[in-house]
């Protein structure tokens, strides 16, 4: 880009003979007598402006400073002001003043010779080449920088839908688990339990007819302790699995119900600890929360090899609290930390807790060691949607 000289001077041909001075400069030079003449496009757009003291009285520097303060942060046009010379305190004074309001000035004295001339306004315009190369890096930092965000942004779009769509597919995994738990436990307790029982029957009738025979009766009793083995054992199974309905109960008596019967068939000593008053919390905290306590029960009686399981519910500064605590084997130390972590390492069990437990923006802790497991959830109560009655801080023990 060529750069632009602008050049004020009042009286006869000062203006033009400048320009013939500053010839050997590859510049495009434009002379005025007026500084009014000069178009506001020309002067905002000059590289350098070179004046002559005499084109300058108070209102013209004023307008003058005004077009220079506004220009962008990356311009300060350089000002030559060629001076009358002399030493008159009178002019000293003006030119000082003037100073102030137009900001990049250099006072030049004439008489002038051309190499002064020519040096200054050289020196002017290296200056303002510098300023030009700020103006081109800023304007690119600025497409680079509008190009970053317009890239981040469709980079959130896409994460937050991808979320969206993971969300979606879990919550459905969760829904069809449900569901395929519901039928495994009703055509275990209806078909498998069903024909166990007719078996059991018909052995309590073969036993009958089959008289005194030391051996084989002792060989049928045996096959009859193993049937029942096995059906109190698909009882439990089925009993754990399905879920009962909380619409009428709530989520306190279904605990109570539940922990009871799994202690009556599995045999395992249950202390449960529960608000002396039943209440109810929003259904969806509610179906959580009774998810949960099914899961860790079932974990207990398949992995823990544990005599005793404690249950505590309870509400503690806006939030219900769950917590199951068995005094079995404990979770090996490398795979609770996976666990912990929650990376896909177990099974479906407890990264459906967390899953359920996130979506109610609660916690989940679990924690284990030689001594047994705790698996704690904590559920914000206000987070849960309307309808959730205060808890009371009350709580009984009842031991099964
Ligand atoms: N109370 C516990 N005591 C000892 N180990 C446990 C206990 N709870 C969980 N674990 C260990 O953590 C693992 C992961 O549990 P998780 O419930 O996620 O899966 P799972 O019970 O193996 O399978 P799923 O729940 O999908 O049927 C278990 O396989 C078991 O090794
Ligand atoms: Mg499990």
């Amino acid at each position: 880009m060529m750069h632009s000289l602008v050049v004020v001077a009042p009286v006869g041909r000062d203006a033009q003979l400048i320009c013939e001075f500053l010839a050997s400069l590859d510049v495009k030079r434009r002379p005025y007598t007026q500084l009014r003449e000069v178009p506001q496009s020309v002067l905002e757009s000059a590289s350098v402006l070179l004046i002559a003291e005499e084109a300058l009285d108070p209102s013209t520097v004023q307008h003058l400073s005004t077009i220079l303060q506004d220009q962008p942060a990356w311009s300060d046009i350089p000002t030559i002001v060629l001076t009358g010379g002399g030493a008159s305190t009178d002019s000293s004074a003006r030119l000082v003043r003037m100073r102030e309001p137009l900001g990049n000035v250099t006072l030049l004295e004439r008489p002038l010779r051309s190499v002064t001339l020519t040096s200054a306004v050289r020196t002017a315009l290296r200056a303002r080449t510098k300023q030009y190369q700020m103006r081109d890096y800023l304007a690119e930092r600025k497409i680079m920088l509008e190009d970053l965000g317009k890239a981040y942004a469709a980079l959130e779009t896409t994460v937050a839908h991808r979320t969206a769509t993971l969300r979606n597919l879990s919550q459905r995994l969760l829904r069809l688990q449900d569901e395929e738990r519901r039928r495994i436990a009703r055509d275990l307790h209806d078909s498998t339990g069903q024909v166990l029982t007719a078996l059991k029957i018909s052995l309590a009738v073969f036993q009958q007819k089959l008289g005194e025979e030391p051996s084989a009766k002792h060989s049928l009793a045996e096959i009859i302790s193993l049937t029942d083995q096995a059906l109190q054992e698909i009882r439990t199974m089925s009993y754990l699995l399905h879920p009962p309905t909380l619409d009428h109960s709530g989520f306190i008596s279904a605990a109570r119900w539940y922990v009871s019967g799994v202690a009556e068939r599995s045999g395992i000593k249950a202390d449960l600890e529960l608000p002396t008053h039943d209440f109810r919390l929003p259904d969806t905290v509610e179906r959580v929360l009774f998810r949960v306590l099914q899961e860790s029960l079932t974990n207990v009686l398949r992995h823990a090899n544990a005599d005793r399981v404690h249950i505590r519910f309870f509400a503690k500064e806006e939030s219900a609290i769950l917590e199951v605590a068995d005094d079995g084997d404990g979770i090996p130390p490398d795979l609770l930390a996976r666990l912990q972590g929650m990376e896909s390492d177990g099974g479906v069990g407890l990264a459906g807790m967390k899953e359920r437990i996130n979506e109610l923006n609660g916690d989940l802790e679990l924690n284990s060691s030689s001594r047994g497991t705790i698996v704690k959830v904590m559920v914000p109560i206000e987070s849960a949607t309307s309808g959730s009655v205060p808890m009371s801080k009350e709580s009984a023990q009842v031991t099964l």
